[in-house]
């Protein structure tokens, strides 16, 4: 069994430092709880991520970063090795944890839904809407503000991956995007193989940073995908060098089948923690 958290690449402001640090262990905890009462990935790497998500430290969920009219959109998704499944949803504005709705998602007979419909689904599966003011924080208003003045490109998001008893995989991933995006914006998140993949037998990947770039480098397939020939560190720098080689910086958490992981970031910081059957560890670096 293991799991393995990020709370996001890119540079963390010194006084957010501990909160950061104590809010990815936290997570960790809650997915070995679930994992330990004999729950399986899926629901560890999603209980994880819901606790990001209400976490005000991340950009994911309550906290999320503001658009370019100054309200939240989020993007979300989960996938689990077997059979491939997946669910994502994107630019949803109104559910407090969008996590939670991707499972929803991956349960239905569509893999990814956006704004207004992934709305009108939350509401028929009894997900009630959550204000959309209340997914606003001071923070990531100030945020908002100094990028809206200066300029600059910050991103960050939430995820996790997870190996179960019984050798099953998933991974999960959330973010509210990069500051001041368009409007409708979507970035890799909530794409098959782009910020999100599990494939069984091989190993889920959560990624963070640059969706644009991260996107066209499908880094969490590559890396899933390079762990048939190459340990998860190699293959999850190669999958992030493309992505730099195309002007984006981020970082990714890669789970391999056999429990071997590593989480690694081209980005200046990227918070991270893990937990397995030899101890546990996080990091900010
Ligand atoms: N990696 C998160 C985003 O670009 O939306």
């Amino acid at each position: 069994m293991r799991i393995l958290v990020h709370g996001g690449a890119g540079r963390i402001e010194p006084e957010w430092e501990e909160a950061v640090l104590s809010g990815v262990k936290r997570a960790r905890d809650a997915g070995w709880a679930v994992l330990a009462s004999g729950g399986s990935a899926l629901e560890a790497a999603v209980e994880a991520v819901r606790v990001l998500e209400d976490d005000p430290a991340f950009n994911a969920g309550t906290g999320s970063a503001l658009n370019r009219q100054g309200f939240v959109e989020m993007d979300a998704a989960v996938m689990i090795g077997e059979g491939l499944r997946f669910g994502g949803v994107a630019a949803v504005r109104d559910v407090k944890n969008p996590i939670l709705l991707a499972r929803e998602v991956m349960d239905s007979e569509h893999i990814l839904l956006s704004g207004e419909g992934a709305s009108l689904f939350a509401r028929e599966r009894g997900i009630p809407r959550h204000p959309p003011e209340a997914l606003v924080t001071e923070r990531a208003l100030a945020r908002w503000q100094r990028i809206r003045r200066q300029g600059g490109r910050t991103s960050g998001t939430v995820g996790a991956v997870a190996l179960d008893a019984q050798g099953r995989l998933a991974a999960a991933t959330s973010t509210g995007g990069i500051v001041d995006k368009r409007v409708g914006r979507v970035g890799d998140t909530p794409l098959v193989g782009a910020g999100t993949y599990a494939e069984a037998g091989l190993g889920a990947a959560s990624a963070t940073g640059e969706g644009e770039f991260l996107a066209r480098a499908l880094v969490a397939y590559r890396a899933v995908t390079a762990l048939k020939t190459r340990s998860p560190e190699k293959a999850a720098d190669e999958a992030l060098a493309l992505a730099r080689e195309l002007g984006g910086q981020g970082g990714l958490i890669l789970l391999a089948a056999d429990g071997s992981f590593a989480a690694v970031h081209t980005s200046p910081q990227m918070s991270h923690a893990w937990r397995g059957p030899e101890g546990e560890g996080a990091g900010l670096a």
